[in-house]
């Protein structure tokens, strides 16, 4: 096994950190490898921002479905979906002068923009994780960045063409952390089809669920009513209140971009 293949499979979720930050040397290494991920058009349709102020971290850990550990993480990597600067430049470069004469209408990016920027902005962050690892640095991503956006939006300024996709903490793991058991992943046959999809059938499930019935479940629920896992992960995440915020959040942001 090679040390690329040895670092991923290695890599854990680190939400509680050292107290020893991550020197500017190793921040530089991990940005020089993110801006390497491969782009849509080589577009580049993602932001940045490094979130230093720590009165910034303390509203975050609030905003973000109230995670404390982002208020103590050494650095925090906001990542945006952006066509806000390509949609700057063509206004710069007189695009709807051109579009006026070659008879078109300037267009809004509209969702399959909103998209591919996501993917750009996803893919940039999955790459400063590997960076990290490799380079002993921990990471988590927050989720919850997509809540509450009128409080981000205002918080970093954000233009209507952008979107808060995903955040990262990164800080060295303190021993907590490092001594984590890894998580469990779904057996490869549930999640990797040949040539067309695969509806699970009863007994797939039985067998896809059978640990975690018997890591989690154990006849009791710490959520009332709920007799299995897909109830319990039902009402944990998609009926969560997290997820009504979500989906809110969201539906505006989506909103923004696509009116004309
Ligand atoms: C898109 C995305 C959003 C996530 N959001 C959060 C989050 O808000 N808080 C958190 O503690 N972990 C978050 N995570 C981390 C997952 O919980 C974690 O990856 C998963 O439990 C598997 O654990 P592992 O990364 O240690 O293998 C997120 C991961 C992804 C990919």
């Amino acid at each position: 096994m090679n040390s690329t293949i040895e670092t991923i499979l290695k890599r854990n979720s680190v939400r509680s950190y050292d107290a020893r930050p991550i020197e500017a040397e190793v921040k530089d290494e991990i940005l020089k490898a993110t801006l390497r991920a491969p782009t849509a058009g080589n577009l580049m349709l993602y932001s940045i921002i490094e979130v230093n102020d720590q009165q910034k971290k303390n509203t975050l850990a609030k905003t973000c479905d109230s995670q404390p550990f982002i208020a103590k993480a050494p650095w925090v990597l906001l990542f945006l979906a952006d066509y806000q600067r390509w949609h700057d430049y063509f206004l710069a470069c007189d695009v709807e002068k051109f579009c006026a004469r070659s008879g078109l209408s300037m267009r809004v990016p509209a969702e399959g923009y909103l998209m591919l920027a996501c993917c750009d902005a996803l893919i940039a962050a999955q790459t400063a994780v590997i960076a990290a690892e490799s380079l002993g640095v921990g990471s988590c991503y927050i989720g919850d960045i997509m809540e509450n956006y009128e409080e981000h939006q205002a918080l970093f300024d954000l233009p209507r063409y952008t979107f808060p996709i995903c955040m990262l903490c990164l800080g060295y793991p303190d021993a907590k952390a490092a001594g984590r058991k890894q998580t469990p992943r779904f057996d490869r046959k549930f999640i990797v089809f040949q040539d067309s999809y695969k509806n699970l059938t009863a007994g797939d499930f039985d067998e896809m669920f059978r640990a975690e019935t018997a890591a989690r479940f154990q006849g009791r629920s710490d959520i009332e009513g709920a007799v299995n896992v897909g109830q319990q992960t039902y009402r944990r995440k998609f009926a969560a209140d997290f997820a009504v915020e979500m989906n809110r959040s969201v539906r505006t942001i989506m909103q923004n971009w696509t009116r004309g």
